[in-house]
């Protein structure tokens, strides 16, 4: 087995990607990332009175945010048809999951689709439709013909270590994916992904710290942003400096090592302020 399970501070387990190395989940608690980080804010509890809601899981991992989701829309209301496209490279990481019965601790309906799913990457169940699409995201979203998604869940590693699944390009892609009520999620405060969600003309907002972690980010149309929770003035000077020049990759090609490398050329030449005097200015101030 590729992948070694390793605890989180909320008892429920995580992988560590040697690849990228880092961890798949925060430390502070891998289930409850799902739930706070993924599933809160994309208002998933209040859609789940509606006949049907749509997801579109993009670095489907272990499949705990559509655990989370399904956990979520299920207790509300048992008859809400969800039907869910998972995006992901991988589809070790899903099977390690299910071996290892990481997912026993969601209801056991949850734990029976999502083990066909890493198996036969598509299911067909009472009340669910989903289909593990294995494959490089930018690709394999570019061929998805499907109707607009009520949430979007955007789980890749972080920026420096998958740079390609944070570009303007990929975003702007993504956010053609949305509902116009549709809600984009993602841990993520960088402020380099935040221009980046706002280049693909998505509102954005902040999502509550989990544990010590910092703020993760929500997205959506600008129809559909009014009680979009809003950035601090700290989060907001943050975009004004050069930690905000975003990733860019044209032909959604380019190796992680080209796009961050770009990215370096176009911050030496940025005239945003330094993001050293923003942290300055904003420690005295603290
Ligand atoms: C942070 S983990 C996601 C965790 C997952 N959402 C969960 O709840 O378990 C990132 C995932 O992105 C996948 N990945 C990396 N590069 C990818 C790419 N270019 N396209 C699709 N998936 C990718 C990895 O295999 C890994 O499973």
């Amino acid at each position: 087995m590729l992948f070694t399970p390793e605890s989180t501070a909320d008892g429920s387990f995580t992988f560590f990607s040697t690849d990228y190395g880092e961890a798949f989940h925060s430390q502070h608690g891998a289930r409850q990332e799902a739930i706070c980080k993924f599933v809160e804010p994309t208002n998933l509890i209040e859609k789940a009175t509606r006949p049907n809601v749509r997801l579109l899981d993009i670095c489907y991992g272990l499949g705990y945010n559509t655990a989370a989701a399904l956990e979520a829309i299920w207790r509300v209301n048992p008859n809400c048809q969800v039907d869910v496209i998972g995006l992901e490279i991988d589809q070790t990481v899903a099977q390690a999951a299910i071996a290892y019965h990481l997912l026993d601790g969601w209801h056991p309906k949850i734990q029976q689709v999502l083990a066909e799913l890493a198996q036969t990457f598509r299911v067909q169940a009472p009340h669910f439709k989903a289909q593990l699409l294995l494959g490089d995201a930018r690709h394999t979203l570019q061929q998805l013909k499907q109707a607009p998604f009520d949430a979007v869940f955007l789980d890749p590693f972080s920026p420096p270590h998958c740079p390609q699944l944070w570009t303007v390009e990929f975003l702007t892609l993504v956010a053609r994916h949305l509902k116009p009520d549709g809600r984009l999620t993602t841990y993520s405060c960088s402020a380099a992904v935040r221009t980046a969600l706002i280049a693909a003309e998505l509102k954005i907002g902040s999502t509550n710290p989990v544990g010590r972690r910092s703020t993760g980010t929500v997205a959506c149309k600008q129809s559909a942003s009014i009680d979009l929770p809003a950035l601090s003035p700290r989060q907001q000077e943050h975009l004004l400096t050069r930690a905000a020049v975003p990733y860019r990759d044209r032909a959604l090609n380019d190796s992680a090592e080209t796009i961050l490398q770009r990215r370096q050329e176009e911050w030496k030449i940025s005239s945003l302020e330094p993001t050293s005097h923003w942290k300055k200015r904003w420690l005295t101030l603290i």
